[in-house]
């Protein structure tokens, strides 16, 4: 056993020594347990040690673990139809039984479920996909697409623009302008000219002056490489991978009116942030303007793989050629199942709702058990979030670490997640209770008190 792994108990041992030999694992972390079994934000692993996820694996689990409202609309539509590709030929069911008994179940449904909700100027429209990094590069065909007569014309307006410590996946152009870990591009090829402008943080000191970090941004944008040559801008209004760092809100705004004037499309990648984690259904809620397209993942199907880009049509004044862009998997029938009933349940329990007490009520016992315990001020920097999207800054990336791996081996545990260099991620189910957060933070605290 190597000295970062933590001791859970003989079967994890023995799981991970298995793994080990056959399981090709690029980010694999043997400090983790071992999960067999979940409800809500309670997970088991295989030796019975129970945790509290803080992870909601990274985003993905915004309704729990196994939600029944869900699973129910998943065994419905395995009655149905299970493998019809979407993009390809069109289905649609009746589901009779669950918790979407009497209700439409297709893909048509939930593309118009996603153009309700979606903070995106009329008209709209949703192109399916599989996962986070297959629909931003969908989102990155469509920009292209916007200017189809214009790359017939000028074929280097085929760049883009991301913000430094962005992540938006590891595959093509989501590779391409992901720049949060260095490691990523040590196989990639890059494919794409991505120019990177600085991330507008929140509280930022001199970020107040706004000229002068504006300057900057247009600067970059007229620069002789990338004037007129830019499609489309990657935004994430909260840096997940990159350190759960929050957008100033005003400068979001002086950035989209330096797109729109140079007709660069503003795409916001709500794969981490969207469904209710940030107290609002998406974090583009927030803005005080509607980006020309929003990038879906993660939280939409509850754990199923699914995906999607909502677009603004207009921009579209060729349509989406034909065939220029497609996969096999998109929209899978259990997958849609699984989103139609994770957005219901999401609106019905009043989640997002509750993502925005609760992340209000947790920040401020996180700010208590950080600051006031044996280390006072000395190793965290800061602690912010939105919602229930909230990071502990600590001074030490080693610190942050031991505080990880001292949650987890507690028991009951918990289950944290790094975020960038220095800081450690608190995003729990959205249907966490006052109760459940007080139960943790004495775990937390518990799990202090063990470090030196
Ligand atoms: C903001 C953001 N974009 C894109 C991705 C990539 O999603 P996927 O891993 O499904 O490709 C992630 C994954 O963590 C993400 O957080």
């Amino acid at each position: 056993m190597d000295e970062k792994t933590l001791h859970y108990g003989p079967k994890t041992d023995a799981y991970y020594e298995r793994l080990r030999k056959v399981f090709l694992w690029p980010t694999g972390d043997e400090s983790r347990p071992v999960l067999s079994f979940g409800k809500g934000a309670r997970v088991t692993d295989i030796d019975g040690n129970l945790f509290s996820d803080y992870s909601s694996q990274v985003g993905v689990i915004n309704t729990g673990q196994c939600p029944e409202k869900v699973i129910s609309a998943v065994i419905e539509q395995m009655k149905y139809l299970t493998g019809v590709l979407t993009n390809d030929w069109q289905w649609r069911c009746q589901h009779e039984n669950g918790y979407l008994a009497g209700q439409e179940v297709s893909p048509l449904r939930l593309a118009e479920e996603l153009v309700r909700m979606a903070p995106i100027p009329c008209p709209q429209m949703v192109f399916p996909e599989v996962s986070g990094a297959t629909s931003v590069d969908a989102s990155g065909y469509i920009a292209l697409a916007s200017f189809l007569k214009e790359l017939a014309r000028d074929p280097e307006r085929k760049k883009f623009a991301a913000f430094h410590g962005a992540f938006h996946g590891r595959h093509g152009l989501a590779k391409d302008i992901s720049s949060s870990k260095s490691i990523h591009k040590l196989l990639h090829v890059q494919g794409y000219d991505v120019a990177r402008l600085p991330f507008p943080v929140r509280g930022t000191p001199g970020l107040g002056i706004y000229h002068g970090y504006m300057d900057q941004v247009r600067a970059i944008l007229d620069s002789e490489d990338y004037k007129d040559r830019i499609a489309a801008l990657f935004v994430e209004v909260v840096q997940g991978e990159g350190g759960v760092n929050i957008a100033d809100f005003k400068a979001m705004s002086m950035i989209y009116r330096e797109a729109e004037l140079r007709g660069i499309r503003f795409i916001v990648d709500e794969i981490q942030t969207g469904f209710g984690r940030t107290g609002k259904m998406f974090a583009s809620d927030y803005l005080s303007f509607n980006p020309d397209a929003i990038i879906l993942s993660k939280a939409l199907g509850a754990g199923f793989p699914i995906g999607a880009v909502v677009t603004r049509t207009d921009i579209l004044p060729n349509g989406f050629p034909h065939g220029a862009h497609s996969g096999t998997l998109g929209w899978a029938p259990v997958s849609v199942a699984a989103a139609l009933a994770n957005i219901q349940m999401i609106m019905e329990e009043k989640l997002v709702e509750n993502a925005r007490l609760m992340g209000g009520y947790l920040l401020e016992r996180l700010k208590k058990v950080f600051w006031k315990n044996k280390f006072g001020r000395e190793t965290v920097e800061r602690i912010d979030g939105l919602g229930l999207m909230i990071g502990v800054h600590f001074y030490f990336g080693k610190f942050a670490e031991q505080v990880v791996r001292a949650a987890a081996a507690q028991k009951p545990g918990l289950i944290l997640i790094g975020a960038g260099i220095n800081t450690i991620r608190f995003m729990p189910p959205l249907t966490v209770t006052q109760a459940e957060i007080d139960a943790d933070m004495e775990v937390l605290k518990r799990a202090l008190d063990t470090l030196s």
